[in-house]
C-alpha cells in the first residue's frame, strides 16, 4: 500500500467534499474554515479557469448553479444560456457571490437542491482562486495546528483544451508557487479522465498521488474512458500503471439488498486495493441516502467496517469523524 495511504493513524481519511457543504455554499472559504474545524484531514477544491488563465475553486464549468451571475452580468450567457466561468475574467468573477447550490424548477422557480441546507439568499463569500484558497488553509493549520490536505480535482480537461487553456499546468503552477507540488502526503489530484492523470504523470513528472475518479458511462462526463471497463480486473490493473487510487461513486460499491434483506456489495473495494490502489468513494451525505439505508451510521458502518474503504468523500465530515471516535 503506498505510504500516503492514510494521515498518521492507520484511520480511514476523512475528505470535506466542497468543504463542509453540508452546512455552508459550497466551496466557499467559510465551508472550508468549518471543515477544518470539525477536523477534516482533507479539503477538496473542483478547479476550472477563467478567462485570463486563473485556476478558481468552483464544482462547475457554469457559473450560475451557486453564483448571482445572471443578476450582475445579465447579458453574458452563451447561447444555450449558460453562463461559463471560462468566459469571466478573474476581476469579473470577483464580482460574484456564492450562494447555496440551486436550479430551476419546472415552473422557472430557483430552488435549492438540498432543502434543509444553508437558505438560498444572497450569498456573502466570494469564489477563491485556488492560490488564495490554499494560503488560507495553511493559515488555519499554522492558527489551529495541523496539516491539512489538499485533494484537488481537474475539471473537464479536455473541455479547457478545446477552449485553448491546459488546467493541468494551470494547477501545477499554483502548487509549486504555494510550495506543494512536492507534498507528496498532503495533496491527492483526482480526475474523471484517465488521459490528464497519464499526462500530469508521464508528461508533467508530478509525483503528487493521482486518483482515477470513476463515473457512470452515462453521466456525460468531459472523458472517452469506458468507466465499466475501469471497473474491471483488466481495468484497475492499468490504473495501476498511472494512479494510485480510484475515486468510485458509492454506488458502484454498494449495490442495494437482496430480496431477503441482505446488503450487497460490489467486490471493487477488494479488487482495487489487491492492486495497490487507495479507495476513496463519493459523496456520503446525511440528506441523500442510497434506498435501502435507514441512516447516515448505517452507510457509514457498510463502508468504514465493513468493506474497509481508505476513505471517503462527505459533505458531513463532523459526522464521519464522530462516527471514527467511536
Ligand atoms: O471528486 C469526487 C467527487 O467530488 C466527484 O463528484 O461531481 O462532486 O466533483 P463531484
Ligand atoms: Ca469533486
Amino acid at each position: 500500500m503506498p505510504s500516503h495511504t492514510t494521515v498518521n493513524d492507520g484511520s480511514p481519511i476523512i475528505i470535506a467534499h466542497r468543504g463542509a457543504s453540508g452546512y455552508l455554499p459550497e466551496h466557499t472559504l467559510a465551508a472550508k474554515a468549518l471543515a477544518h474545524a470539525m477536523g477534516a484531514d482533507f479539503l477538496e477544491q473542483d478547479v476550472v479557469l477563467t478567462r485570463d488563465g486563473t485556476a478558481i475553486v468552483l464544482h462547475d464549468i457554469y457559473l450560475e448553479p451557486t453564483t448571482d451571475v445572471r443578476g450582475v452580468f445579465p447579458d453574458r450567457g452563451r447561447e444555450d444560456g449558460r453562463y461559463y466561468a471560462i468566459d469571466f475574467t478573474l476581476e469579473e468573477i470577483r464580482q460574484l457571490r456564492v450562494h447555496e447550490r440551486s436550479r430551476r424548477n419546472s415552473a422557472g422557480k430557483e430552488v435549492a437542491v438540498y432543502p434543509t441546507r444553508f437558505p438560498l439568499g444572497p450569498g456573502s463569500c466570494g469564489i477563491p482562486t485556488l492560490e488564495e484558497e490554499i494560503n488560507f488553509i495553511a493559515g488555519l493549520d499554522r492558527s489551529r495546528g495541523g496539516s491539512t490536505g489538499l485533494y484537488v480535482e481537474l475539471k473537464a480537461p479536455n473541455w479547457h483544451l478545446q477552449q485553448g487553456q491546459n488546467i493541468a499546468k494551470a494547477i501545477l503552477e499554483v502548487l509549486d508557487k504555494t510550495g506543494y507540488a512536492q507534498r507528496e502526503s498532503q495533496v491527492y489530484l483526482q480526475c474523471f479522465d484517465d488521459k490528464a492523470l497519464r499526462y500530469l504523470r508521464h508528461t508533467l513528472k508530478t509525483k503528487l498521488p493521482l486518483i482515477q475518479l470513476i463515473a457512470d458511462n452515462h453521466w456525460g462526463e468531459d472523458s472517452e474512458v469506458d468507466y465499466e471497463y475501469l471497473q474491471s480486473a483488466q481495468g484497475l490493473k492499468e490504473i495501476a500503471t498511472y494512479a494510485d487510487g480510484i475515486g468510485p461513486w458509492l454506488m458502484q460499491i454498494y449495490r442495494g439488498r437482496s430480496s431477503s434483506g441482505e446488503i450487497i456489495t460490489s467486490e471493487l473495494v477488494s479488487e482495487a486495493q489487491n492492486n495497490g490502489l487507495l479507495v476513496h468513494p463519493y459523496t456520503f451525505r446525511r440528506d441523500e441516502l442510497p434506498d435501502g439505508i435507514a441512516n447516515f451510521e448505517e452507510l457509514l458502518e457498510i463502508f468504514l467496517n465493513t468493506v474497509k474503504v481508505d476513505g471517503l468523500f462527505t459533505d458531513f465530515p463532523d459526522l464521519v469523524r464522530s462516527f471514527l471516535r467511536q
